[in-house]
């Protein structure tokens, strides 16, 4: 079992929903946080909510330098990198081509930019944070785990070929990695795993739709949204559980899955 006690976070989306509840669990477990985000307002309201033992990095991980730049940072101010948790994203929801209820004809289209956009920020801001936090752990001998959030959105929900294909990616994702580690032998230092959540109470859910929420909900056999601190619980078991490698685990609240139409 690993100790979170003394371990560095770095967590990008830090100063928003899920980010930030996995901040506050890890320290309240004695850890101590980088915390990055876009919004750089939002960090320093974080960083005062959070208290001592976190830094904050303004960071927009769509750019290569400022994930390399956050990746050092990580280093030189806390001296090791063992949980890499890069929780920014986004929703970009719209269908992929809308027919005009009454013409039959193709009246809306998702457009590129908000394909491209969730694509830029979940799969290669992920990539990127991904790679350079792995570089610093490997060069530096750290120990720890690469904390992926992928969503049942992965499984196929109509209304999000952007956000779920981005989701789908993150699943994969720690198969891929952790096959690339063990035949470098580092699997059993730098373990990869993907978390996905249901539909958590964060901004980014809040600002859906009402009747599409309440639709949803109406699936969900707990009959409520998951409350980030339950995630944020969630990853800081598998962190500590060394058993947990590779794969993605649901935590959904028994969400019926897979698309509905
Ligand atoms: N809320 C849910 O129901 C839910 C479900 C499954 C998965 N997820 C995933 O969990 C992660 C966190 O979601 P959340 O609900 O906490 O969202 P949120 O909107 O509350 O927080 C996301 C954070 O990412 C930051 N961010 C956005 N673009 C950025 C960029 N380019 N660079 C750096 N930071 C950026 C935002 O400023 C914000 O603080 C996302 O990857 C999301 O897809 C959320």
């Amino acid at each position: 079992m690993l100790e979170i006690k003394g371990s560095v976070a770095v967590i990008t989306g830090g100063s928003g929903g899920i980010g930030m509840a996995l901040a506050q669990k890890w320290l309240e477990s004695g850890g101590r946080a980088v915390i990055a985000d876009i919004d750089e307002k939002a960090l320093a309201t974080a960083k005062e909510k959070l208290g001592q033992n976190v830094e904050t990095y303004v960071c927009n991980v769509t750019k290569e330098e400022d994930n390399a730049a956050l990746a050092a940072f990580a280093m030189e101010k806390m001296g090791s990198i063992n949980l890499v948790a890069p929780f920014a994203g986004i929703i970009k929801d719209a269908m992929m081509v809308s027919p005009d209820r009454e013409t039959g004809k193709v009246s809306k289209k998702m457009s590129l930019a908000d394909f491209q956009r969730v694509i830029d920020i979940n799969l290669t801001g992920v990539f990127l944070t991904v790679r350079e936090c792995s570089e610093q752990m490997i060069n530096n001998n750290c120990k720890g785990l690469i904390c992926l959030v992928s969503s049942t959105g992965s499984m196929g929900t109509a209304g999000q070929i952007n956000y779920a294909s981005t989701k789908a990616a993150m699943s994969v994702m720690p198969k891929v990695i952790t096959a690339e580690f063990f035949r470098r032998g580092l699997s059993d230092k730098i373990r990869c795993v993907a978390i996905a959540p249901g539909y958590v109470g964060t901004e980014m859910v809040k600002n859906m739709n009402q009747k599409a929420l309440d639709k949803i909900l109406a699936d969900v056999p707990i009959g409520r949204l998951i409350e980030p601190e339950e995630v944020a619980t969630l990853a800081c078991d598998i962190y500590r559980n060394e058993a947990l490698a590779g794969e993605t685990y649901f935590i959904h609240g028994g969400l019926r899955l897979g698309s509905k139409g």
